[in-house]
């Protein structure tokens, strides 16, 4: 049988599906992934350097600056196939419920409604000293590789930094105890667009693995650990979606 096939199978049987998306379901939208590394302007600048509170310290004006525009960025980007198909596909009557790494906001623009953001969101920002949240939003701008001086706290005077988690942080309180709980708790978790190389996030389908569900991997690599309960799908992630969450082959039978 056909590995597109079995997978349409395994979602048909499944009473509980959920989804852990990454970088790769919004590359399709003009979005980069992390392992694509920066462009253009920021070129020579790391994520992982970048994405640090040592680098805001360091050079606040460059990080603000390239927050706003990676905040263009997802304002400009519209929601894919991908995105699309996951927020038709339906079990018991409920759309599936969404864990995803991403900063933007195109699973939620493509309508589902149950999105839990393990990395916090680009459309946030708090204070650097103080922590607490920004009460105004601030614009993204369109100019890439502009230094940007970023605005005070209204209540502290500290300087605003943005909301998403950064390397070594904490993800924000609960996400991962709600992620932890939807994949024990799932016959399928269909992970899409996910290099898996950043924890604990990573750890999710292992976690989903050894409560007895099945894994679809949805990827332009081969990301599968080789385990027997899990399902390599190869290809784009706009191609592979909208035919395996046709409602033709995922009608609920439960
Ligand atoms: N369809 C499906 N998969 C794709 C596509 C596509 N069109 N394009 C790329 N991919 C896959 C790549 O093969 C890769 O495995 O998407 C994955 C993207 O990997 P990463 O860039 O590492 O993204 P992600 O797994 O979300 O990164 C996790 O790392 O830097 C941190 O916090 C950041 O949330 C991010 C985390």
């Amino acid at each position: 049988m056909a590995i597109l096939e079995q997978a349409a199978n395994a979602l048909n049987d499944a009473k509980t599906i959920v989804c852990f998306s990454g970088a790769g379901i919004s590359a399709e939208s003009g979005i980069p992934t992390y392992r694509d590394g920066t462009t253009g302007l920021w070129a020579g600048h790391s994520h992982q350097q970048m994405e640090t509170a040592r680098a805001f310290r360091q050079n606040p004006r460059l990080i603000w600056g390239w927050y706003l525009w990676r905040r263009q960025q997802a304002v400009r980007a519209q929601p894919n196939a991908a995105h699309l198909a996951l927020s038709e596909l339906v079990r018991r009557e409920r759309p599936i419920p969404i864990i995803t790494q991403n900063i933007d906001d195109l699973h939620e623009r493509a309508g589902s409604l149950e999105v839990v953001h393990l990395h916090g969101s680009l459309s946030s920002s708090k204070c650097f000293a103080c922590h607490r949240p920004a009460l105004v939003t601030p614009a993204p701008i369109p100019e890439e590789g502009l230094l940007v001086e970023p605005p005070r706290c209204v209540r502290c005077n500290g300087k605003l930094r943005p909301g998403h988690v950064w390397y070594g942080e904490d993800l924000p309180a609960g996400t991962w105890k709600s992620a932890v709980s939807l994949v024990e708790n799932c016959d399928i978790l269909l992970s899409v667009g996910t290099s898996g190389v950043v924890t604990p996030a990573a750890n999710l389908p292992e976690i989903a693995l050894s409560a007895g569900a099945t894994v679809i991997h949805v990827n332009t690599d081969d990301v599968g650990s080789g385990a027997p309960n899990e399902l390599m799908l190869i290809g784009k992630a706009t191609e592979i979606l909208p035919r395996l969450c046709s409602p033709l082959v995922t009608e609920d039978h439960a």
